[in-house]
């Protein structure tokens, strides 16, 4: 049985384009996968906090010496950890905010970059341990950057997963969304296009 984990950034929670997005993969997804576990997060809906000195701090006590308060923090951290860890398949739903990731996302990265559980240091630089899963991002955007130099936000998002060891990332964009209903809308079916491709390229040889 394959996991699948849903992870929603839009601002909207699930009203989002995003979203939407990222539903329509899940759907088309499970159809190839009808036994298949989806975990669903949503960071509007249920905003993971800011990193704090204390946060951080609970990060690097060790076990023996945490206070009450840093193991809360610990625990919170390895919550969402653990849902990286089981999942198979992560797919993200991703707007661009202000030219770059919402500020929910950068709260949840900070939060599941934990050093010696999601990635350690070695004398070779640092090595992810999230290995052997697909991600799949959904980016939304009001107007038009993918492949040019001012798209820093699927670099940034490329090196971050990158860094913990998801390696096999794809993504799809759907740009010009504020570009007028036409533009909009040719975005979107060819999001949606992508989508059932890359779903399809998903199914078990044997379904
Ligand atoms: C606060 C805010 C900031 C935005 N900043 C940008 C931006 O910098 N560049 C851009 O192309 N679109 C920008 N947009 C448009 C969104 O990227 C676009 O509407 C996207 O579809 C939002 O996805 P969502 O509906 O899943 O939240 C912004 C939208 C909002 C609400």
């Amino acid at each position: 049985m394959k996991t699948l984990l849903k992870l929603n950034t839009s601002l909207y929670a699930g009203a989002g384009v995003s979203a939407s997005l990222a539903d329509e993969f899940v759907r088309a997804w499970k159809s190839g996968h009808p036994r298949s576990e989806v975990i669903a997060r949503d960071l509007a809906a249920d905003p993971v906090p800011h990193l704090t000195e204390e946060r951080f701090g609970a990060f690097l006590a060790r076990p023996a010496d945490r206070t009450a308060a840093q193991q809360a923090a610990v625990d919170y951290s390895d919550g969402l950890v653990s849902e990286l860890e089981r999942a198979d398949v992560i797919v993200l739903g991703l707007p661009m905010y202000n030219f770059g990731v919402p500020s929910t996302l950068k709260a949840y990265f900070d939060h599941v970059a934990r050093a010696g559980v999601t990635f350690r240091y070695t004398a070779n630089g640092s090595v992810g341990l999230l290995t052997g899963k697909k991600v799949y991002v959904l980016a939304t955007r009001g107007g038009q950057y993918a492949g040019t130099p001012h798209d820093h936000e699927t670099a940034y998002v490329r090196q971050f997963l990158g860094f913990l060891g998801l390696t096999d990332v794809e993504f799809v964009f759907a740009e010009g969304l504020a570009m007028g209903e036409e533009a909009k809308n040719a975005a979107l079916a060819r999001a949606k296009a992508s989508i059932a491709e890359l779903t399809r390229e998903e199914w078990p040889v044997a379904a």
